[in-house]
């Protein structure tokens, strides 16, 4: 095989295999080294993709149960059968992995099995599984290793016990009772879960509000809706201590500002504080330029402190840690390398969190404006008014659209509800466009859909909704 690359990409998550498409759609020789067995990183591995089957699934579960009577569809001796919805969860992850391995082969691209290690400027050396070792040379590399979970001081995650989300996709019972410390992405989307499963959930948050950066408004009705659900949530709570005791798990947490110390057993713990980069240590030896916060510089061209090393993703000091962050800078450093003129928008990103209702974003919260001291104006539409959602019976949420007051262009849009993951992809396009809350109210939404909340949230901006 012949050893010289173009492009080399250590890592073949979502940036690093869809920088390798783009590179070899470009011409260039490209490989992607991954160490893991299957292609596709933590999303589809361990992240996004499993934890996205057993949300389907268990929501399902959780509907036939609970809400199906009321649609005139009886169901009788429902049961769970959590070694299948495993099953199937895996059989998801395989066949998208294989599809990697698929668009890999069509694209001509190498598959690199192994640890990749940058031994030189211009050099990837390959430990395959039984510690055999191959050096290859790259014109151009770009790291995308993404980020592993990070845990508490003092507190081992076992993936028994204590796990982290790997370990809480893969439970083999329901555990009896569950506790999440971090009322962040992962926490609320695996507490709901395991709480649909039968599990008595608690979820242990620092801050005195859910998911840390969410607009406000968003967050209130969110922690509402959840506790509606039945889980347990413990604000402004510091999680101390976890220990084990006879296959027990005891976590000890303090109130921030009551200072009331607890102390409860739980079957299992989840630990979802937060990731970190994932950087091997061949990069502190090659000098490669970290920030404070251990993440690696990159310059506006994805370009490392090092000429041709370039790095994209979760292990980067730009944007947020998500899966469609990474995909898009891994097509634009392609495009860089290559010598067109790559370009990733951090202003119009949106973020979902799969909840039901789902959770979505995009663009700047209130909080953000205020804090920016730009001005602003807000339209809002409770899914209450929206027709399509009432004969469904989901009439919980709201949609926030929050414009520019002088110039009307909208800088923000946040919701909760049904299908919000799906219908903020509108809002995201409109803000590429550089779309006024007025050009959204007046473009025609079919109806009967969620998608008119939006179309009312835009002309509620104006204090012109026509269904609230
Ligand atoms: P996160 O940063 O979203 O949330 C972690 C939470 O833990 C924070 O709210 C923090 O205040 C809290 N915390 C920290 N120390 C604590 C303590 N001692 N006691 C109690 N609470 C404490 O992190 P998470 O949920 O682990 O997700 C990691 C990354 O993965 C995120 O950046 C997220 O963007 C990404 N992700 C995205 C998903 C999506 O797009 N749907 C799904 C899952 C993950």
């Amino acid at each position: 095989m012949d050893k010289n690359f173009d492009l080399i990409v250590i890592g073949s998550g979502p940036g690093g295999y869809v920088c390798a498409i783009r590179s070899a759609q470009l011409g260039l020789k490209t490989a992607c080294v991954e160490e893991r067995k299957t292609l596709g990183g933590t999303c589809l591995n361990v992240g996004c993709i499993p934890s996205k089957s057993l949300l389907n699934a268990s929501e399902i579960y959780h509907k036939t149960q609970k809400e199906f009577s009321n649609l005139g569809i009886e169901s009788s001796n429902v049961r769970l059968n959590l070694s299948k919805m495993m099953q199937n969860k895996n059989n998801s992850i395989l066949n998208l992995t294989k599809g990697i391995e698929f668009l890999f082969k069509k694209n001509k691209i190498t598959h690199l099995k192994g640890k990749g290690l940058i031994s030189a400027h211009d050099t990837v050396k390959v430990i395959d599984n039984v510690g055999k070792k191959n050096n290859y040379k790259a014109k151009n590399i770009v790291i995308a290793t993404g980020s592993i979970p990070t845990s508490l001081p003092g507190i081992k995650v076992d993936e028994k016990n204590i796990v982290s989300s790997t370990g809480a996709l893969s439970f083999d019972e329901v555990p009896k009772k569950l506790a999440v410390i971090g009322g962040g992405y992962i926490g609320l989307e695996l507490a709901s879960v395991w709480k649909r499963l039968g599990s008595d959930v608690m979820v242990i948050e620092f801050l005195d509000y859910l998911v840390s950066g969410m607009d406000k408004d968003i967050s209130i009705e969110f922690q509402k809706i959840l506790s509606k659900q039945g889980i347990d949530i413990k604000l402004d709570s510091k999680v101390t201590n976890v220990s084990l005791v006879k296959n027990k798990a005891i976590v000890d947490f303090t109130g921030n500002k009551s200072l009331k110390r607890q102390r409860i057993e739980f079957d299992k713990v989840l630990v979802a504080v937060g990731r970190k980069s994932n950087i091997g240590e061949e990069i502190f030896k090659l000098g490669i330029k970290l920030d404070s916060k251990k993440k690696i510089q990159v310059n506006n061209k994805f370009e490392t402190s090092i000429k041709n090393i370039f790095a994209i993703g979760d292990v980067i000091n730009k944007g947020p840690m998500l899966a469609h962050k990474a995909e898009d800078e891994g097509i634009a450093v392609a495009e860089i390398i290559a010598g067109q003129a790559g370009h990733v928008n951090y202003d119009v990103m949106p973020a979902v969190i799969y909840t039901s209702p789902e959770v979505a974003m995009v663009g700047k919260t209130e909080e953000q404006l205020k804090k920016e001291n730009i001005k602003y104006k807000v339209g809002k539409f409770p899914f209450l008014a929206n027709s399509r959602a009432k004969v469904n019976n989901e009439t919980e949420g709201f949609v926030k659209i929050i414009a520019d007051e002088k110039s009307d262009k909208v800088l923000g849009a946040h919701m909760i509800g049904p299908h919000a993951g799906t219908m903020v992809a509108e809002m995201a396009l409109a803000m590429e466009f550089g779309a006024s809350s007025e050009d959204i109210a007046r473009t025609c939404h079919a109806h009967p859909t969620h998608t008119e909340a939006i179309k009312e949230a835009a002309l509620a901006v104006d204090k012109r909704s026509i269904h609230f």
